[in-house]
């Protein structure tokens, strides 16, 4: 276990797109354990590998209901509509408001290499959007509505 540094503001790194985890190695069990260690660390309640300077397509997500690990997710559908306040591990101390799907299904292999479907409403909706984002190179405040709050 260990802590990875979190990349802020404008690391250059945010802005990439990730390429997907070709082979489940050990290097990216470790990965998934040492992002999930950041992510508790921090208070968060997700982090994708880019924000620890790794472009590759991996998430972690913790709402409150345990741990979920995601390599390679895709969205298969959302639906709905949520408006609310969004913060972010590599943007700290800010929020702003920002409009996500209520319901996402998404499909991903888990750190065995099976596929899995995870899908939630509220707020674990707007956390797979937010982590799914992440891998493309895109911040929630590419999508604010209203004004940067900090
Ligand atoms: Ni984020």
């Amino acid at each position: 276990m260990a802590l990875r540094k979190i990349r802020t503001g404008n690391d250059p790194v945010l802005r990439k797109i990730c390429k997907p985890v070709n082979e489940i190695t050990k290097s990216t069990l470790d990965l998934l354990d040492d992002m999930a260690d950041t992510m508790y660390d921090a208070d968060g309640v997700g982090l994708a590998a880019p924000q620890v300077g790794i472009l590759r397509r991996a998430v972690v997500i913790d709402i409150g209901n345990g741990l979920v690990e995601l390599i390679n997710p895709e969205i298969l559908e959302t639906a709905g509509l949520q408006s609310g306040d969004e913060g972010c591990l590599s943007i700290p101390g800010a929020t702003a408001e920002v409009e996500r799907p209520d319901y996402a299904k998404v499909k991903a292999l888990n750190r065995n290499g099976e596929e899995i479907i995870v899908e939630g409403r509220g707020l674990m909706a707007r956390a797979l959007c937010h982590e799914l984002d992440h891998l493309d190179g895109i911040l929630y405040i590419d999508k604010a509505k209203g004004e940067i709050k900090y």
